[in-house]
Parts: C-alpha cells; structure tokens; sequence
C-alpha cells in the first residue's frame, strides 16, 4: 500500500515545475507552459512500464472504467459481468454506463472464477470486467479465450494490481483494455487519479475523447474549433496529478521490491502453520505484493483468528463483515437505491433482462470471502514490525488450529 509512504523530493520538484508555469490544463498554452506536458509525460511512462501502446489518464480508477465501457461502446441495456468480490465501484461504473452488472463467482485466486463466468453469459452480454484484486492476478488467459468464443470484450479492473504479471506481461494489458487507480490506498497515488490502457488506436482516441467532453483533439485547429464525434464527459486529469504520477512511477518498482519482501517474511510463517491455506496464484502469475491473504478451514477460525490478531492491536481485513467490497453487503444495490427517484437505469427498458441481486446470490464468493484473512503489506514495515506479526501469527495460530 506505499504510495503515501513515500512522497518525497522528487514529488515537490515536480509539482514545483508544474507551479513555475502556472499551467494546470493537460491541453493548450502552448506558449506559457514551456514545454511542460506532465499528464502527457505520464501517460507515455505508464503505458511503457506496463509494455502497453497507449495510455489515457483520468480522474479515478472509477472513471477510468466509466471511460473504458464508452470507448467499449457499452451502454443501456447491455450485461456486463463481473466478480462479486471487488470494489463497489465496479459495479456503479457499470450502472453509470445504464448497463446491468452480472455478478460472477470468484474461486480460490480471489479473483473472478472462469467457469462462473462462462455460466453467467446471456445474448446481451457485452463485455467482462475481471478484477485482479488485492495485488494478484486473474486467471485472465482463461478468462480471455471464453470471452473471445463468446465475443465479449474484457476491461481489466487493474486498480488494486499495478505490477503483477502472467507470463511475464502486466495485468491491465491482456483485454481490449485495462483500467488503474491512483487513489489515496493505491501502490502508486496522485491524490485522486486514474488510467485507461489499451493496444487499440480506435479505442485510445475514443476514450481521449470521451474523457474531454468528445474533443477530437485535432491538432490543425485550436481547441475552440475541435470536432466531436460524439457526447462525452469531463474526466480530465490535472498537470499536478500527472505531475505527482511520475514522481510515484519512478519509484514503483523499488516500491514493489520492498513489498515482496515484507510480503515473503510473512508468508513463511504463515506457510508454517498447520490448517493455513495461501490464495491461489494462477499459472505463472506474479504478485505485486500489497497484501498477503490466507484461508482458514472454516468461518469461526477465521473469526476467532481475525479476533486474536486485533486484539494484539495488528491489522487485518476479514472481507466477509467488509461493507464496500463483498456484494452481500451492499443492501443499497440489493434495495436498488440509487440517487434518483425511479429504479435502476436499466430496468423496464426493452430488451433488458430484470436481474435481482440478493445476499445469498454468490454462495461460492461466500464459502470463500467467510474463511479469508488479509494483512495489508507496508513500505514501512521494520523487521521489529514483522517479527511482532509473525510471532502473534504463530502463537494465534497454533492455538485455533491445533
Ligand atoms: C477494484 C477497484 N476498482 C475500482 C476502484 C476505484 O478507484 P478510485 O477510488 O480511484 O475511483 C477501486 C478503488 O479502490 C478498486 O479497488
């Protein structure tokens, strides 16, 4: 979770370049700005760190899947799939769009489980959006072919997973297109900010337009005169966020070191002991080491565990009581509350097949989500702090699972 761990110099010297022009617009002032493009700089260093062609910077990883599904052509009426373990913004970016989110299940990875999701397709599905969360990678090649039989097209939910790889190649840069978070939490932040990744010409400018009110961005004219080829959006990144993203680029994969190792300390004790399972990583898969997450047999172990831990005043996450990223507890999307008066935007349209979400909905994410313990990993972790985690992991351990 280091992105606030470690603002420093080289965030103040860049947004110190940023100040002296007085030029917080990505677009314009080509006079005044001397040459000092940042969210621009940004979007070229992202998409090579993650060996994607383009890059479009946003303001939130939640717009950046809003961007992603209109670039996509997504819209009212269509199905979208996704796992019922995520972010509760996965599933608004989808309602946003006036699309109805398809819940999946997920598996033993934590992430969204292929067969479920091959299951779930209808005539109306458009599109999936796996989410690799805490850290760790989808089982995307599985993921992929199934959508590509079924020609859906796939938006990676990269926002928890910037740095983990399958085979070698960056999560985010397998589907039609990837989506990021630099949110206050994330491995690298800018505050507030987001990205969109893609291989596709057609579906980069689509999103660049879309994010800027459809601006087409044609260089020969100013920007008063652009074209537009459709309606579009206000999701523009600041030069001081981009200017903020490039310091923290530069520091990722020192940060990502770091983090593998706490993460290894605390894996070993962990693999140590008797009734601890490790999430699954799929074949080939590399972690980007936030978090270490482990399975006990049942949910009163993993209640009793989660007790013992917090009672020693360490942190760690049981997703089950989680009110934001485990479906059966968001009763606001279960009661179909939105901010407007009528249903959801996509009920009673034609076509539209009326979906009910209900606690009891995903009994695999369930028997999983209620045996799952995670402890967050830090930047700042000393080893007097690991050796105090592992010594209470072993002692609690042992005692529940003897
Ligand atoms: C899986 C997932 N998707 C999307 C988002 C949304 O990102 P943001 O907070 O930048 O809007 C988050 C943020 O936590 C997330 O974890």
């Amino acid at each position: 979770m280091p992105g606030y761990e470690w603002i420093g110099t080289e965030e103040k010297e860049q947004i110190k370049d940023v100040l002296d022009t007085g030029i917080f617009f990505r677009y314009e002032f080509k006079n005044e700005r001397n040459g000092i493009y940042k969210v621009k700089e940004f979007e070229e260093r992202f998409a090579a760190y993650n060996g994607a062609v383009y890059a479009h910077a946003v303001t939130s990883g939640t717009s950046a899947l809003k961007v992603a599904l209109a670039a996509l052509g997504v819209g009212p009426g269509d199905e979208v799939i996704t796992q019922g373990f995520t972010f509760v913004a996965t599933f608004e970016a989808i309602i946003e769009a006036g699309a109805i989110p398809i819940p999946s299940e997920i598996d033993e990875t934590l992430n969204m489980d292929p067969q479920d999701f091959e299951k779930k397709i209808t005539s109306r599905t458009k599109a999936v959006i796996p989410v690799h969360m805490l850290g760790s990678p989808a089982r995307i090649k599985e993921i992929l072919t199934i959508a590509q039989r079924h020609n859906i097209k796939v938006i990676e939910d990269t926002a928890q997973a910037l740095g983990a790889e399958v085979e070698g190649r960056k999560v985010g840069t397998w589907g039609e297109m990837g989506t990021f978070s630099f949110d206050f939490y994330k491995t690298i932040t800018t505050g507030e900010g987001g990205m969109v990744v893609t291989n596709n010409r057609d579906l980069y400018l689509r999103a660049s337009e879309y994010a800027d009110h459809g601006h087409d961005h044609n260089p020969a004219v100013g920007r008063a005169l652009e074209g537009r080829n459709f309606l579009g959006f206000n999701y523009r990144m600041t030069e001081l966020n981009g200017a903020i993203g490039l310091a923290q680029l530069s520091k990722l994969p020192e940060m990502i070191k770091v983090q593998e190792k706490n993460q290894a300390s605390i894996r070993k004790t962990l693999e140590s002991i008797q009734g601890v399972t490790m999430r699954r990583l799929p074949d080939e898969g590399k972690d980007s080491f936030t978090h270490i997450c482990f399975l006990l047999p049942d949910a009163e172990k993993a209640i009793a565990f989660h007790k013992g831990l917090t009672e020693k005043g360490l942190t760690a996450i049981y997703f089950k009581n989680n009110l934001w990223h485990f479906l059966p507890n968001w009763e606001h999307l279960i009661e179909r509350k939105t901010a407007w008066p009528g249903p959801l935007p996509f009920a009673g349209m034609p076509n539209a097949r009326e979906v009910v979400y209900s606690k009891d909905m995903l009994p695999k994410t369930t028997s999983i989500v209620e045996r799952l313990l995670v402890i967050p990993i830090f930047l700042k972790m000393d080893t007097d702090t690991l050796a105090r985690i592992e010594m209470e992991l072993k002692t609690i351990g042992n005692k529940i699972l003897q």
